[in-house]
This record gives C-alpha cells, sequence and structure tokens, in this order.
C-alpha cells in the first residue's frame, strides 16, 4: 500500500502554528513575489531554444505550456487556500496521499527549484561575462573588464569555477536569511524593471511582425504526443514551460501570508495571467519581427539546440535561434541598439529576483520537510531576529551556489521542469481524492469544474513529461531512486508519523 501514514490535514495545519514563521506578506507582495520568480531566464534566454524547436510555431508552444500551468494553479489554489502552510506540494501531498508520495513530492521539487535556481545563477553570470568582456558596450576597451577565462565558466565548459554565478547564489542567501519581508521589497523593484524592459520589447516588435516571417508556421511539426526528445511544438513546449515555473512559489509562502485563504489563490492566479499575456506577445514579437526558422544540419535533419553540432552550425550567425540574448538580439537586428542593451541590463538586473524566489521555495520546503522529521531537525530553526528558516537557508545557499559555480546551464531547465511536472500532477491529484474524501471540509477557493480541470492537468503534465529531452527524464529517475534510498534509511524512521514517535506523543497525553 502506496498510501501510508496520512498526516490530517487538521494536524498539519496545528503544527505550523506552533512553530510558525511571522505573517507580514499581503496579495500585492505575493502577485509580485510569484512574478519574481516567473519572468526570468525561460523568456530571455529560452526563447531561442524554443524557436530552434518549433520555428514561429513556438508561439503555440507558449500556449500549451500556459495552459497546462493554468490548470495546475486552478487545483493549486485550491489546496493552498485550505492548507495555508508552509511546503506547497508537499504538505498537500501527505495531507492527502501519505508520507511516501510526500518524500516524492517534496524530493521532487527539489528538482523544481535548488537545480532552478542555479541554472538562473548560471545563465546571469554569463550575461554579466558577456558585458564584462565587450568592455561595457565600448566604455572601456574590449577585455580590460574581463574575468580569467577559468573564472567564467565551469569545467565541463573548459573552464574551472563560474566565479560570477557562485557569488550570485551567495548574495541571494544573504537576502534571505535577512528576513522575507526585505527581501521582497527588493524583489517588488526588479519586477518593475523587467516589466518595462518587456513592455518597451513589445512596443517595438509587435508593430514590426511581417506575414511572411511567420511561414513555415511549424518547420518541424507537432512533435510526438507519446515523446519527442525535444523535437516540434510540444518539445519546444516542454522546454519553454520552464519560463512559467515559479508561479508555484506563492504557495511556499503562504505560512508567511496574512490572510492567506484569501490572499494566495490571487497572488498565484495573478502572477501567472500577468506573465502568460506578457510572453504571448513577446513570442509573437520575436518571430513575426525577425522570424525563427530552425536552423538545419546540411542534410535537412533537425540540429538540438546546446549540442556542438548546433553551435557549430550556428558559428558567428546573428539568426535568433543562435542568440544567447534573444530579446536583445531582436532589438539589434531590428536597429535599436540602445533598447538592446537596456533589454541585456534589465535582464541582468532581474534574474537574481528569479534565484531569490527559487531559493525561498527550496528553504521552506526543507524547513517543512524537517518539521516532519524527514529531514534533520536543526533545518526548521527559526532566527531569533530575523524569523527565518536560517540554518537551511545557508545550506541550500551553499550547494546552490556551489552547483552554479561548476556546472553548465544546457539540459538543467528541463530537468528543473521533470520535478515540477510531477509536482503539478500530483496536487491535481490530490484536490479530485480530497474532494472524494472530504467533500464537506471549507474550501475558500474552489476549483472550477474540477473533474475536468483536474484530469486534463494531470494529462498536460504527463504531455509535456514525455516531451522533455531524454537526459532531463534519465536525470528524474535516478534522483527518484536515490531519494527513496534516502527515505527509507532516515526519513522512514524518524518521521513524526513513525509508530515510535505516535507512541510517545500518545504517552505524553495520556
Ligand atoms: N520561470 C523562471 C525563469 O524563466 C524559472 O527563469
Amino acid at each position: 500500500m502506496i498510501f501510508w501514514r496520512v498526516k490530517p490535514l487538521d494536524q498539519i495545519l496545528a503544527t505550523a502554528e506552533k512553530k510558525g514563521l511571522k505573517r507580514q506578506l499581503g496579495p500585492i507582495q505575493l502577485t509580485l513575489l510569484g512574478i519574481g520568480a516567473v519572468i526570468g531566464t525561460g523568456i530571455f534566454v529560452l526563447t531561442a531554444e524554443a524557436a530552434q524547436k518549433a520555428g514561429p510555431g513556438m508561439m503555440v508552444s507558449f500556449v500549451i505550456a500556459a495552459a497546462v500551468c493554468g490548470l495546475a494553479a486552478l487545483a493549486y489554489a485550491e489546496l493552498a487556500a485550505m492548507v495555508p502552510v508552509s511546503g506547497s506540494a508537499y504538505t498537500y501531498s501527505y495531507g492527502v496521499m501519505g508520507e511516501l508520495i510526500a518524500w516524492i513530492v517534496g524530493w521532487a521539487l527539489v528538482l523544481e527549484y535548488a537545480i532552478g535556481a542555479t541554472a538562473v545563477c548560471v545563465g546571469w553570470a554569463g550575461y554579466v561575462n558577456g558585458l564584462l568582456n565587450s568592455g561595457i558596450f565600448g566604455l572601456v576597451k574590449p577585455g580590460t573588464l574581463s574575468l580569467p577565462l577559468w573564472l567564467q565558466t565551469g569545467p565541463t565548459l573548459g573552464g574551472g569555477f563560474n566565479l560570477l554565478a557562485f557569488l550570485i547564489g551567495v548574495a541571494v542567501t544573504g537576502l534571505l536569511v535577512i528576513g522575507t519581508s526585505k527581501s521582497a521589497r527588493v524583489n517588488a523593484v526588479l519586477v518593475a524593471i523587467k516589466i518595462i524592459a518587456l513592455t518597451v520589447f513589445i512596443i517595438i516588435a509587435v508593430p514590426a511582425v511581417k506575414d511572411a516571417n511567420l511561414h513555415p508556421f511549424l518547420p518541424t511539426g507537432w512533435g510526438n504526443p507519446v515523446g519527442s526528445n525535444g523535437i516540434g511544438v510540444l518539445g519546444a513546449a516542454a522546454s519553454i514551460f520552464f519560463a512559467y515555473v515559479g508561479f508555484d512559489a506563492v504557495s511556499t509562502a503562504a505560512e508567511e501570508t496574512r490572510n492567506p485563504n484569501r490572499n494566495v489563490p490571487i497572488g498565484l492566479i495573478a502572477a501567472l495571467v500577468i506573465c502568460t499575456i506578457f510572453y504571448l506577445l513577446v513570442g509573437y514579437g520575436a518571430a513575426g519581427s525577425v522570424g525563427a526558422q530552425p536552423l538545419t544540419s546540411a542534410t535537412g535533419a533537425f540540429l538540438d539546440p546546446g549540442t556542438p553540432a548546433f553551435a557549430a552550425a550556428c558559428g558567428n550567425s546573428q539568426a535568433l535561434v543562435c542568440s544567447r540574448e534573444p530579446l536583445a538580439q531582436v532589438m539589434s537586428t531590428l536597429g535599436h541598439p540602445r533598447v538592446a542593451v537596456m533589454i541585456e541590463l534589465a535582464a541582468i538586473v532581474a534574474l537574481p529576483s528569479v534565484i531569490l524566489m527559487m531559493m525561498f521555495g527550496q528553504t521552506r520546503i526543507f524547513f517543512t520537510m524537517s518539521r516532519d522529521g524527514l529531514l534533520p531537525d536543526v533545518f526548521s530553526k527559526v532566527h531569533p531576529r530575523f524569523f527565518t528558516p536560517h540554518v537551511i537557508t545557508y545550506v541550500t545557499g551553499i550547494v546552490v551556489s556551489l552547483c552554479a559555480a561548476l556546472f553548465p546551464v544546457g539540459k538543467l531547465a528541463d530537468t528543473s521542469n521533470a520535478g515540477t511536472l510531477l509536482a503539478f500532477a500530483m496536487v491535481s491529484i490530490g484536490v479530485m481524492i480530497l474532494r472524494k474524501r472530504q467533500p464537506d471540509r471549507k474550501r475558500p477557493f474552489r476549483t472550477p469544474l474540477v473533474w475536468i480541470v483536474c484530469p486534463l492537468a494531470v494529462a498536460g503534465c504527463l504531455l509535456l513529461f514525455v516531451n522533455l529531452s531524454v537526459v532531463a527524464k534519465v536525470v528524474f529517475v535516478v534522483w527518484a531512486v536515490v531519494g527513496l534510498i534516502f527515505y527509507r534509511l532516515y526519513g522512514y524512521k524518524r518521521s513524526q508519523m513513525s509508530p515510535e514517535k505516535m507512541a510517545h506523543a500518545l504517552d505524553d497525553v495520556v
């Protein structure tokens, strides 16, 4: 039986009251936290990858990924409003499907948040290194400000230690230890910067769209619904899904939110809707204004972005699909070099807000797993002055920073997506189970058309998962196996729900 040790929802709420965090976030802060976590590497960098996989059809990929996220957001909102505590999908699974499933989901969320944060640290460092290498747009002689090559990338790309990726991870860790509200204020400013940058992009690119640039619309087809290793509209949707990842981080802040039953659904849905509108306009503007046809080999075969063959085919090409900074590239191609620079700077300033939210989510999930006894108790210590889970924040920060210094951004986004898709599917299943098991429980937010929305959300997650790159799927399976072994050796015995702990709790009562 896999559904063992289901933790009663009332007990989850009581534990959170006892060992709680300070409630200081309102609906606007929460929405801004969501947008801060969402708009980042996906739109600023992976747009080029999506174009290579699907051509102008990537616009459909943006819609498919948004639809899957939207369905999952409706399910998230119901559970987050009912169980407004730290831990998100992990906690909901514990209360509905039991400890084993909760552990698997919590473990998968590490992929989503930590690998996601690591990927964004590396992406940010790429932008800053580019800026330094250019001599800050010719202010000084190009190369004067460049870091030594071995400090520019990790070992797999011919460097040694990606110093800037490491430093941004450390800086964000510091912000998180100081406290949520201070971090949220910084986040609000960064969100404003990226909203302005994307708005300017849309104002310039959308009027420049030409019909001819959108043909052929589907040069690589739809992809295979049972698995495509990343090709076609479905493959691009599985990758660009990363651009939407992070809105669920709002729910991990539930325990620090005032009136969470109302504010968490508002934050979740508002953040997703705002980001989706921007993405669709940016995708349309990018593909339609400069063209987005994929690069093929001499024999006309599909080239997988990120591979040496693709890099060789790109050479010094200025094509959208070859760019590491596609939105700036579009502005430059359209004859707006100053706006291109502004977009570059905005990406450099804005990406840290994404790292902030991803690491925030990660620490809150570890905090909750530790409170449940599945990870060492020291991780759920709260700082006496800042009211933040400082120990686990330090541990997460060190791991993310070191990984960012050593690993390439490559398929990291896909790997992060694999973990996220599992969590989304589990939340949607959890909503349905709970509607059956506890139909009368108070639901401040109810998923509309639940028996259509939730099955569609699960099917959508499955569809995107099978269309991820093979590497990401393999890493996901290996990670899951390691997690199960760890659970059997540690969490299974030390869980607050283990028979020994439950017997002690009973003794205390008697
Ligand atoms: N959605 C976030 C990004 O695109 C993770 O960077």
